[in-house]
């Protein structure tokens, strides 16, 4: 079993440290096929991205990107929502997009069937090769991240990402939005993550300071929003404390009143449309005492933070896949140091077959 962990302590570290590789997959594994997908979503009267767990905040990711690259309004489902809510709001000009690393999920795999009933066209993004998804789905984006062991997704998760930023680059051509900056970065993409990835010392570091804590908040807003919501279920799934994430516009309306000294709240915060709203959100939460751990790639954020996690700069709509890393770092070094096995966290499967 150590040969298979390539010399790392678990899988999902060895996972975490393949995404450079990871991610060059799958764009050389798409960049044929991207295109006649983006026409299909073009075409379709209504889009819906369905998931569940770490696919849905893939998922999520993906209506940010496709809403701005594409110009259209984005639906997103858990699919375990979608399912029972949506039999009569499909037609053959509806497009559900089904987003899965093992293409057996139950609530998935039957949101897809559902909507291929009702007419609509449906389309894949997943990573195992042959699954039941791909079997029902009229096309497959495959994200090309090879086998994952560890049950918290770590590299399929940013296959998934390169596949969905792939596809906003081929829609923002299609509508004439300027992409250029994101385009640039995609070759560079396996770098910046090899970057980050650099941090994995600091990181464990910053983990031992945080054994204790028992209660974490993950702000974003935007395309950071997703990143949010997958960082606090890293921690969940695998170092068992509880943790929200939350879109930091909601703060004031209750979080906020938890926040107290010495609470941990990780800020998700690249420059873009909304960090200087950020900024102000992090103050509010510093200035009831809160623990702020930031992530961004402005130097203002080395003021109003604990700890702050210089990233590297990148655009926006790219960033999803850089910041996730050092949060799943985070959460592998809080699970390690608590002295549980984060390659099979209790009660969770890597694929829930059963409703
Ligand atoms: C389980 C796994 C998660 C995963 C989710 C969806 O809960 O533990 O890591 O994100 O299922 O799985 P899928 O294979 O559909 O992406």
């Amino acid at each position: 079993e150590m040969a298979e962990k390539g010399g790392y302590e678990h899988f999902m570290l060895k996972e975490i440290f393949e995404q450079p590789r990871a991610i060059k997959d799958a764009v050389y594994g798409n960049i044929e096929i991207i295109d006649g997908v983006a026409e299909r979503i073009l075409n379709a009267e209504d889009v819906i991205i369905v998931g569940m767990g770490t696919s849905y905040h893939a998922a999520l990711v993906g209506k940010y990107l496709i809403q701005r690259f594409g110009k259209i309004p984005i639906i997103v489902e858990e699919a375990s929502e979608f399912r029972y809510e949506y039999e009569n709001l499909l037609d053959k000009n509806s497009l559900v997009i089904a987003i899965t690393q093992s293409g057996e999920t139950a609530d998935t795999v039957a949101a897809m069937k559902l909507a291929k009933k009702a007419g609509a066209r449906v389309i894949g993004i997943v990573n195992v090769v042959g699954s039941l998804a791909t079997r029902i789905a009229e096309t497959t984006l495959y994200t090309h991240a090879g086998p994952e062991i560890g049950v918290a997704a770590t590299k399929t998760y940013t296959a998934q990402l390169t596949v969905l930023t792939l596809l906003g680059i081929s829609l923002g051509k299609l509508q004439g939005v300027d992409i250029g900056e994101v385009e640039k970065t995609i070759p560079r993409l396996p770098d910046l993550v090899d970057s980050v990835l650099k941090y994995n010392g600091k990181i464990r570091e910053l983990a031992k300071r945080l054994e204790d804590k028992r209660d974490y908040f993950y702000i974003g807003r935007g395309i950071s929003y997703p990143t949010a919501l997958e960082g606090a279920l890293k921690i969940k799934e695998i170092a068992y404390v509880h943790a929200e994430g939350l879109s930091a516009g909601e703060l004031k309306h209750g979080p906020l009143a938890l926040i107290e000294e010495g609470v941990p709240v990780v800020a998700i915060a690249p420059t873009g449309k909304t960090f200087e709203k950020m900024l102000s959100n992090i103050e509010e939460a510093r200035a009831r005492g809160g623990l702020i751990i930031s992530l961004g790639d402005d130097i203002r954020l080395q003021d109003v933070s604990n700890v702050f996690l210089r990233m590297p700069k990148v655009p926006e709509e790219i960033s999803p896949i850089v910041y996730i890393v050092p949060l799943q770092l985070l959460a592998y070094h809080l699970s390690v140091l608590k002295g549980h096995n984060p390659d099979r966290p209790r009660n969770l499967a890597k694929s829930v077959t059963v409703e």
